[in-house]
């Protein structure tokens, strides 16, 4: 039975909660899985009256909304949405909301931060001073959007303060990309199937490749990212948390401290990397002017608010190796980049060559590796990549691919919100990430953070629309390593 909740969003005026928070709440009120006994509250600084507020929602409805307009449905969403403004540097703004939560609200409390990460140590310790973070029968929980600090030192100062005002089971640290069904689909995959466990450690997997590559470039978000860069905004959190579902050991059940703990037990194993080490486990570059499908785009020191001589990387890649039982020796090649070639997002898993090569004759000299290749966008898809002979006379081998698309016509889709949306309302922490994964996370980039902090003379580049500069390939391993770029439709 769902329990009478508010949820609260602060910063509801912003580009998240625009974008992603409110179709999220849209489609799960379509889809009828938001509780009658679940009502919102979107706060902001600007004041609207409920008719313009309306007006928002139906615009943020309109643009971002993959279901169809319906008046009855929208109608039956806004009646449980109410608009409250308030400055959130003032306590009288949380005295003022204190009072309707306690006069016209459900009692258990939802508070998401949907707000840039200055603001999170003053809100909660508000929201602490006014008690509105103790649970006397009811719950009461707070979303904390990433980065969770911007390394490890300010992360943990961060949840010291954090831990005077809320305990570990109310704090909910989302990184959305556990919400996304084909990453959750590594697990079902790994977990659910006997045929792969055997094959998935280091006698058989050569290495693995984790990718998020997007057209985009930063957009609006300048000033957010000329602090963040790609290592911080996408490798430490996203990037490394598919590499820990690959990389994890069964876990005991799938409650969520027994997935956590899994998931942590990879990243301690992490191999931390020494200063000397660095050139050869990391590479940054930075886009510059090029082509977006037939456009011209500005380069990143060309965008709004971006300092001339900015070393900000758009782009960062990591090797990594887990250094534990099963990954001994396996490199974790981990990349992401705006403003690439192809938007795709993959986990790529090469295999080992046989032992022994039979068919020499075959024009080819050593047929390419197996690839299993884990897609969640553009396609959502399984593919396995083997040898076959090809048909005739002659022994001759080539490649093909055994693909299964995850997602047909008729599987309806969802954002990764919604699903983290209705577990925090209905209380499953599992896909939510420990304070101890976050850290351990910063502990394995950190020195990276330093090293390109203190570097400051000179960032490789590549132009929009591109792949990334050769030179990465100085992380790589083998010559014969290079990178998967997109699933090409065809081997
Ligand atoms: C966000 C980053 O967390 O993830 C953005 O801040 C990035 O910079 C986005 O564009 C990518 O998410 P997705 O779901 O499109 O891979």
């Amino acid at each position: 039975m769902t329990d009478c909740v508010s949820l609260i969003i602060l910063g509801a005026t912003g580009n998240l909660a625009k974008v992603k928070l409110i179709p999220s709440l849209f489609h799960l009120e379509v889809a009828g899985l938001l509780d009658e006994k679940v009502k919102i509250i979107c706060s902001g600084r600007i004041e609207y009256t409920p008719e313009q507020w309306e007006e928002q929602l139906a615009e943020s409805v309109h643009a971002y909304s993959r279901d169809k307009w319906s008046d009855k449905v929208f109608k039956r969403f806004t009646n449980r949405v109410t608009y409250f403004a308030g400055d959130y540097a003032q306590k009288e703004t949380f005295e003022r909301l204190k009072k309707l939560l306690h006069d016209e609200f459900p009692p258990n409390h939802a508070f998401y931060l949907s707000l840039p990460p200055a603001h999170y140590v003053k809100i909660v310790q508000t929201l602490g001073s006014l008690k509105m973070l103790e649970e006397n029968g009811n719950w009461r929980r707070v979303v904390i959007e990433k980065p969770f600090g911007r390394d490890l030192e300010s992360a943990v100062s961060l949840q010291n303060m954090l831990k005077k005002h809320l305990k570990e089971h109310q704090t909910y640290r989302i990184d959305h990309y556990m919400g996304k069904a084909m990453v959750q689909n590594i697990l079902v995959s790994r977990f659910a199937n006997l045929m792969l466990e055997p094959l998935w450690n280091r006698n058989y997997i050569d290495h693995v490749q984790i990718t998020r590559t997007e057209k985009l470039g930063v957009g609006t978000r300048s000033e957010f990212y000329e602090k963040t860069g790609a290592l911080r905004d996408m490798l430490q959190s996203h990037l490394m948390q598919l590499m820990s579902l690959v990389a994890m050991e069964p876990p005991i059940s799938m409650d969520a401290d027994d997935l956590r703990d899994e998931k942590v037990k990879v990243l301690k194993s992490i191999r931390p990397i020494h200063p000397s080490a660095i050139q050869a486990q990391s590479f940054r570059a930075q886009y510059r002017e090029g082509m977006i499908d037939g456009e011209n785009v500005p380069g990143y020191l060309q965008e709004p608010d971006v300092e001339p001589e900015s070393v900000t990387e758009t782009y960062a890649a990591m090797k990594l190796y887990v250094d534990n039982w099963r990954w001994n020796g396996v490199p974790f090649y981990l990349r992401t980049g705006k403003r690439m070639a192809e938007a795709s997002t993959m986990v790529s898993i090469c295999f080992k060559q046989p032992p022994k090569h039979f068919f020499r004759s075959s024009h080819i000299e050593r047929p390419p590796p197996n690839w299993l290749i884990m897609s969640m966008s553009p396609e959502e898809s399984l593919r396995l990549e083997i040898t076959v002979k090809e048909p005739g006379l002659e022994m001759q081998t080539r490649q093909i691919s055994l693909d299964a698309p995850f997602r047909c016509e008729h599987h309806a889709k969802a954002d990764a919100y919604e699903g983290l949306l209705l577990d925090v309302i209905e209380g499953d922490r599992s896909l939510f990430l420990r304070f101890d994964e976050v850290e351990h996370a910063w502990r394995i980039v950190d020195p990276v953070i330093r090293n390109w902090s203190t570097e400051r003379d000179y960032i490789h580049t590549y132009p929009a629309g591109e792949w990334e500069p050769e030179e990465v390939r100085r992380i790589f391993d083998r010559a014969e390593h290079s990178w998967r770029h997109v699933l090409d439709p065809e081997v």
